[in-house]
């Protein structure tokens, strides 16, 4: 939790930053001194995370809101900067997933996460931008191995994902002049998440996940909170429109046979 990385005075904004990796994300700047707000669709969520993050001595305020609706989105961010003033990093995390094949899943299905994870972003994005620290404002966008991997039974998050990656690179030139910098952190399987939850859902799978990670582990949701917070900080002023994987070096080696293994479970 202890950074080299200080963020006292500074507003952090958190979309989906209520539990697994992007609420690892909000208590690592809370840690270090930030202000920090979340928002995602439970109330009990949020209240839970806002009380967690509070306890690090900072302030903390949640909201309740679907990124898929744009008005509850754009307010969530009119009123986090009444309250603790411009936004100087955005985490873009919010995100659904569930492994079914393209021809199993329903159009609502595959629309249900194209609208939270790409649709969702670009909200999340397009409402913060007014309320952006100009110049430097940090925006991380949260990816997935799946932008650029490939991998059964998720079509849906590898072309929403895709499009979230595109929108890191088009915006860090969009924003460049106004000093914006726009970023991807792209995870790698990260332990006790929903995520791998529900792509890697046993023991066996689990472990065949970690004999394909060059560093033959998990990661953790630290691990990509201290990339976020390296990201926003002044060592990395230069850096905008990357997409870095924090993963050991999982995509390198193909990444998707945490899939294949998964497909053997699916019913024909
Ligand atoms: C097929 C499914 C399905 C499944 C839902 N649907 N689950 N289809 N297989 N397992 C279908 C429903 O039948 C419905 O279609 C449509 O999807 C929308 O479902 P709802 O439940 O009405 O939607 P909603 O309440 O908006 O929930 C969205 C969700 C849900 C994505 C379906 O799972 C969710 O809220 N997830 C958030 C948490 C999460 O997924 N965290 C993990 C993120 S990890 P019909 O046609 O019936 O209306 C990640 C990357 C991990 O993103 C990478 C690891 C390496
Ligand atoms: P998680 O715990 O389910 O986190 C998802 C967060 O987004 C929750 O706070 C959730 O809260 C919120 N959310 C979901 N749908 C939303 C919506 N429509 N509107 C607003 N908020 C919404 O999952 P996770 O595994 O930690 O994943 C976090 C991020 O990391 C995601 O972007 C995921 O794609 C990425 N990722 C994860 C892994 C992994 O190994 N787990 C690997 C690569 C990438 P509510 O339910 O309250 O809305």
């Amino acid at each position: 939790m202890t950074s080299p990385f200080k963020f006292h005075d500074k507003t952090i904004f958190v979309a989906g930053g209520t539990s697994g990796i992007n609420l690892g994300i909000a208590k690592n700047f809370a840690a270090n001194g930030g202000n920090v707000v979340v928002m995602s669709r439970s109330q009990d969520k949020v209240d839970a995370a806002v009380e967690t993050l509070s306890s690090y001595g900072f302030k903390s305020m949640g909201f309740s809101a679907d990124v898929r609706d744009y008005d509850a989105v754009e307010n969530a961010f009119s009123e986090t900067v009444k309250a603790f003033g411009e936004i100087d990093v955005l985490v873009s995390g919010a995100a659904g997933n569930f492994p079914a094949r393209a021809t199993d899943m329903s159009p609502n299905a595959f629309k249900s996460v194209i609208d939270i994870d790409l649709l969702g972003s670009y909200h999340v994005l397009r409402a913060s931008y007014p309320h952006l620290k100009k110049p430097g404002a940090s925006v991380i966008n949260i990816s997935a191995p799946q932008a650029f991997v490939p991998m059964q039974l998720q079509s849906h998050v590898c072309a929403a994902k895709a499009g979230v990656d595109m929108l890191t690179r088009t915006l860090a030139m969009e924003w460049g002049a106004e000093k914006i910098r726009v970023n991807s952190i792209v995870p790698g399987p990260i332990k006790d998440t929903e995520g791998m939850a529900r792509l890697a859902p046993t023991p066996a799978i689990i472990e065949a996940v970690k004999q394909s990670v060059p560093l033959q582990e998990l990661g953790s949701a630290d691990d990509i909170a201290n990339a976020a917070m390296f990201l926003s900080s002044p060592v990395a002023s230069y850096i905008s429109g990357a997409i870095l994987p924090v993963d050991g070096g999982w995509s390198l080696s193909g990444a998707g046979v945490m899939m294949d293994d998964l497909v053997k479970l699916m019913p024909k």
